[in-house]
């Protein structure tokens, strides 16, 4: 799947979708060669590749950075960058520039979180040829403001409210939303009202997708256990076990063998 008409084709077809997120070349390198659809360079890289508490230190360059090292390991899949804290609140030239960014680093497609304010913003990218994938639900980005990382839509008005954002994020042109952490029938509500798909997290099982932090996947968090994740890997465990190994190989002088050293060559006098 490389671009956003085979997504959109995946939920007429009723195909689930599957996304990663994914932040560095060799990563990408190992999801070009699986199963997984699409790859989200989320703004999560400043929380799993950069050590910060949240999202919001994420920048314009350092997303363009990650984008370029996962598009070059990734030519077969749709990629899609994510637009950085207020990267879409700063005018419409601040938005073009980002959008510029990203693009040219390698995205197909740009990831803008929420719709209120910068409903402008949005349309004018699509109709300059930006393909826009929405985000709500917890928009980390607005974790603050939330107090905290707290599921939304719970009550009657906000889940209404969601279902009819939703709805003008399509008419505004975009090609798919993700929807994050609100409970499983809001998510089916708004799967079933709009034509283009949606992505969840932490949205339950009737979206068109599903979209995961690469890492939370592979289990290298041993410290991050939320309820909508699903380990397939000891990931933290088995790095740590290679790493012992290998330690303790150099300490015993086992590593390096003979057929991991290089030999003079017999004919050669340098
Ligand atoms: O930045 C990110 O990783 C995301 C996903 C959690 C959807 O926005």
């Amino acid at each position: 799947m490389n671009s956003i008409t085979d997504l959109q084709r995946a939920k007429r077809q009723g195909r689930v979708i599957s996304m990663v997120t994914c932040y560095d070349h060799w990563t990408a390198r190992i999801v070009q060669r699986s199963e997984v659809d699409c790859i989200l360079i989320g703004d999560s890289a400043a929380m799993v590749a950069h050590g910060f508490d949240d999202t919001i230190s994420a920048t314009p360059e350092m997303m363009a950075w990650h984008v370029r090292a996962v598009a070059k390991g990734a030519p077969d899949k749709l990629i899609v960058g994510d637009f950085p804290f207020l990267a879409h609140r700063k005018g419409e030239a601040a938005a073009f520039e980002t959008a510029d960014l990203l693009m040219k680093a390698g995205a197909q497609a740009v990831k803008i979180e929420g719709l209120r304010g910068h409903q402008e913003i949005l349309r004018a990218l699509v109709e300059s040829g930006v393909p826009v994938m929405g985000h709500l639900g917890l928009t980390p980005q607005s974790l603050h403001a939330f107090g905290g990382f707290r599921v939304q839509a719970k009550q009657r008005q906000a889940a209404d409210q969601l279902v009819r954002d939703a709805l003008e994020l399509q008419t505004l042109g975009c090609f798919s939303v993700v929807l994050e952490a609100i409970p499983n029938d809001v998510a089916r509500r708004v799967t079933e009202a709009l034509d283009i798909p949606t992505i969840g997290i932490g949205a339950g099982p009737d979206t068109s997708g599903q979209v995961l932090v690469l890492q939370d996947l592979l289990g290298m968090n041993p410290d991050f256990e939320p309820r909508f994740v699903r380990r397939y890997l000891d990931g933290s465990n088995l790095f740590r076990e290679a790493l012992d190994r290998f330690a303790c190989d150099v300490r015993q002088g086992e590593f390096p063998a003979e057929k991991e050293t290089y030999g003079c060559s017999k004919s050669s006098t340098a």
